[in-house]
């Protein structure tokens, strides 16, 4: 461990500047929660719905959030990359910190892989994938009826996964906050204005 990482573990309101994280990976990090959970969300209200009209619309609702999903990924790498290495915001053992890097790089994989997946499968059925309505994107894939039902099963096991992995994810951040009463959770947090 470093010289940092001593006053880690304090349980003050107060947290030093340096082991905040970058307004801009805050910024990124609770903008991604919200719109998965409108992407899901949509998904849920597009079941209980019959008209094809609305049905249709929630669907290239849903391509284009998810698609923003992946452009924030992008976005998030190329900011924490420009802040490596990030001062530890608590005092973990190894085994913890080697846990929570690997469930970051698989949260990572899966906000860029599973908007991918979801627009080759549109390929694969043959509906053009607008974003908002402002541009149409080129296929991925040709049109292919069995590639199509493939994708599907893949987007649809990934997005579970990602809602499975982001449960662990948040209850080990509420674990450092409440249980351990620790700093990873205020160094992700908003800042209050002065
Ligand atoms: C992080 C982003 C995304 C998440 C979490 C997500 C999640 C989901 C989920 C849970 C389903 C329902 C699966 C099922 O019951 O079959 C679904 C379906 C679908 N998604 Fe996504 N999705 C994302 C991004 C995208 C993108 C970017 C596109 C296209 C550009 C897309 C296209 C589709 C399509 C076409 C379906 C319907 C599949 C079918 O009819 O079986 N998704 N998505
Ligand atoms: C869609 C939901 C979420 C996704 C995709 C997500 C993804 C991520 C990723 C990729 C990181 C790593 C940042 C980095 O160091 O590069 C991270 C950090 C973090 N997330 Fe989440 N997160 C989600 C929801 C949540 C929720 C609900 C909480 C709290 C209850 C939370 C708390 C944190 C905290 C405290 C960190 C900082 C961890 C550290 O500094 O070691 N996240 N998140």
């Amino acid at each position: 461990m470093n010289g940092q990482s001593q006053d880690l573990g304090s349980t003050s309101p107060l947290i030093s500047a340096h082991v905040r994280r970058p307004r801009a990976m805050i910024f990124f990090h609770w903008a991604t929660l919200i719109l998965i959970v409108l992407v899901v969300g949509l998904i849920f209200v597009r079941e209980g719905i019959e008209e094809k009209a609305l049905r249709t619309a929630l669907i290239n609702l849903h391509r284009s959030i998810g698609l923003t999903v992946a452009l924030l990924a992008l976005a998030r790498i190329v900011v924490r990359i420009k802040n490596s290495p990030l001062p530890p915001s608590a005092d973990m053992s190894l085994p913890a910190h080697l846990a929570a890097e690997a469930a970051h790089l698989c949260l990572y994989a899966l906000l860029l892989a599973l908007p991918l997946i979801g627009w080759a499968l549109s390929s694969a059925n043959g509906k053009p994938v607008s974003f908002f309505g402002l541009v149409t994107l080129p296929p991925l894939v040709g049109q292919d009826e069995d590639l199509a039902d493939d994708l599907a099963e893949y987007h649809e096991a990934g997005a579970w996964l990602l809602l499975g992995l982001v449960g662990v994810h948040a209850a080990a951040a509420l674990f450092h906050h409440f249980v351990k009463r620790d700093n990873v959770l205020r160094a992700m947090w908003p800042a209050r204005q002065r």
